[in-house]
């Protein structure tokens, strides 16, 4: 708002500018801060409705360019309370990579889409607020590694309270666990200062990497809401937002409690997927089958579905382990102990698939890699993301390094964070942009992130430039690997018999 106002303030039409004298300003001050306030507040009316969001991450960013987008009719303003990362957005250089973002996003900036540091002047303004911000793993006391941490949003709560001047629908787009909105709502009408406030759950099911994509043309949208007429009411206040390009069957609505699980129980769902084909892609190695054909024959099964079945490294993103902890500690907390432990095995199977990937490097390189220089290409927790969080890659590089291996990390985006993902890591770690001149030199090179590059590489020329016997661990069954075992590499696929010179 201080950028507006600055913008008001030099408009030649005011016949100010900041540079003027004190006692000009103390004069008319009042006045010009009056006709600024009486055209904000026309700016304001011009539009339908005025929505904020709090939490300007990889959700809160995207989904509210995706709206501003859609909807040129409503102000869409987005705060945090970093300043780095909503300087950030109103640059050029975005603080997340999403293919198709830049562009709605510098289309609708300055129009309706609004960046901004300032939290409680956005609360007072907006009759809309939607909540996204971080709901990481607890890391202290009870339910410590297991529970969200809820402390972000019960801090957004706290200030909504303090500063609404009016009616507010609050819409829950962060995953949290079952019964937060009754919280919220606690938390809310705790002041008893006449104001109504409607929470609503509305999990967002984007994936990184898609999210534009997924945005534009979602599964589904689920918006949850008590029943009552005025929960109704507001519900049908967001169906309409959501209405101005997403067909009516494509929105669902569901009492707020069911919301808010499903959003645990779909992460749960999809990790469970992978592993399950993980856990099978070790009796694959086993018993001479192939995992890729396995999860074929599986997946045509048109009850069972061909997605999510790609043996991998392990699942890595900032949700998948949090929210099926989140789902563990809930079931423990209702005392479902054979429920909880049902859903820990799929983060324990993750666990143990990394954890293989490692000993089956340790143990085809003769038991030692120490002073081998291995290269991991990709860093990202997939492809088409620059997002480093919970990747597969960051427990390999540590692992590797506690093996006295050197290091060298390549990846087209991801290279920044995985700099601030290993800074505390002590070893010979080096971050190259081009792969080839990453893999030089190296014994190994292990594929970490399914990046469409690793599969279009000139494998003869990395094999020429590297140390022998050379190695090809694919943790993404990305590579073409008869191809690379005929050019003269050993090769370890995922799930698959390994192809060895030896
Ligand atoms: P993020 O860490 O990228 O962004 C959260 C933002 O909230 C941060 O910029 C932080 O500074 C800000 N914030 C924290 N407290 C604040 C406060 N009091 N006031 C203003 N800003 C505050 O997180 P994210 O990846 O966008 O995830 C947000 C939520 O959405 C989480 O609950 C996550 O589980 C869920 N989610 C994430 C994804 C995904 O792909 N990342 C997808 C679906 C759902
Ligand atoms: C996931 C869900 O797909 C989204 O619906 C959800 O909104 C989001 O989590 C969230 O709540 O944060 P995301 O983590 O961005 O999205 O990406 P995914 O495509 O789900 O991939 C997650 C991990 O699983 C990646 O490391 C990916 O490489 C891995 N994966 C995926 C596999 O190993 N095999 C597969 O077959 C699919």
């Amino acid at each position: 708002m201080i950028g507006v106002a600055v913008n008001f303030f030099s408009d030649s039409r005011y016949g100010i500018c900041y540079h003027s004298n004190v006692i000009w300003w103390r004069i008319n001050a009042p006045l010009a801060v009056q006709s600024f306030n009486k055209l904000r507040r026309k700016a304001e009316m011009s539009f339908e409705k005025n929505i904020l969001c709090i939490g300007a991450g990889y959700v809160g960013g995207p989904t509210m360019a995706m709206i501003a987008h859609k909807c040129p009719q409503y102000k869409v303003t987005v705060v945090d309370i970093d300043p780095e990362r909503i300087a950030q957005w109103n640059s050029d250089d975005l603080p997340i990579y999403e293919s198709g973002l830049e562009e709605i996003v510098k289309a609708a900036r300055g129009r309706n889409l609004f960046f901004s540091i300032e939290v409680e002047e956005g609360i007072r303004e907006c009759e809309i607020i939607f909540v996204s911000v971080n709901t990481p793993t607890k890391t202290f006391g009870a339910g410590a590694g297991m529970a969200a941490d809820l402390q972000y949003w019960d801090k957004t709560a706290r200030q909504i309270r303090k500063h609404s001047e009016s009616n507010k629908i609050i819409v829950e787009k962060s995953t949290l666990p079952v019964k937060t909105a009754q919280a919220m709502e606690r938390i809310l009408t705790s002041a008893d200062n006449g104001i109504r406030f409607d929470v609503l759950s509305n999990p967002e099911f984007l994936a990184e990497g898609t999210a534009i994509k997924d945005l534009e043309d979602p599964d589904r949208v689920l918006i949850g809401s008590t029943q009552t007429p005025e929960g109704l009411k507001a519900r049908d206040v967001l169906v309409e937002i959501y209405s101005n390009w997403i067909r009516a069957e494509r929105i669902i609505t569901s009492n707020i409690w069911s919301s808010e699980l499903s959003k645990l129980v779909a992460n749960a769902f999809l990790a469970q997927r992978i592993s399950s084909i993980n856990s099978i892609s070790a009796l694959c190695e086993k018993a001479d089958a192939d995992v890729e054909e396995v999860a074929r024959a599986v997946g045509m099964d048109s009850r069972v579905g061909s997605r999510f079945l790609n043996a991998s490294v392990g699942f890595g993103g900032s949700c998948f382990k949090k929210d099926i902890l989140n789902l563990v500690y809930l079931c423990r907390y209702y005392d479902l102990k054979e429920v909880a432990d049902y859903w820990e095995g799929v983060v324990k199977i993750n666990d143990y698939q990394k954890e293989r990937f490692i000993l089956n490097m340790l143990n085809v390189m003769f038991n030692t890699l120490a002073n081998k220089r291995i290269c991991l290409f990709g860093f990202a927790f997939k492809a088409d993301t620059g997002d480093t969080r919970e990747s597969p890659a960051i427990f390999v590089a540590k692992r590797l390094i506690e093996e006295k291996a050197r290091v060298v990390i390549t990846d087209p985006k991801a290279l920044k964070n995985a700099m601030k993902d290993l800074g505390n890591v002590d070893g010979e770690i080096s971050y190259v942009e081009d792969p080839y001149e990453a893999s030089a030199g190296c014994s190994a090179i292990a594929v970490m992130t399914e990046w469409a590059i690793y599969g279009d590489l000139d494998y003869k020329k990395i094999y020429l430039s590297m140390a022998k016997p050379a190695f090809i661990f694919d943790g993404r069954n990305i590579l073409d690997h008869e191809k690379l075992f005929e050019i003269g590499f050993n090769v370890f696929p995922i799930g698959k018999p390994g192809l060895t010179h030896f």
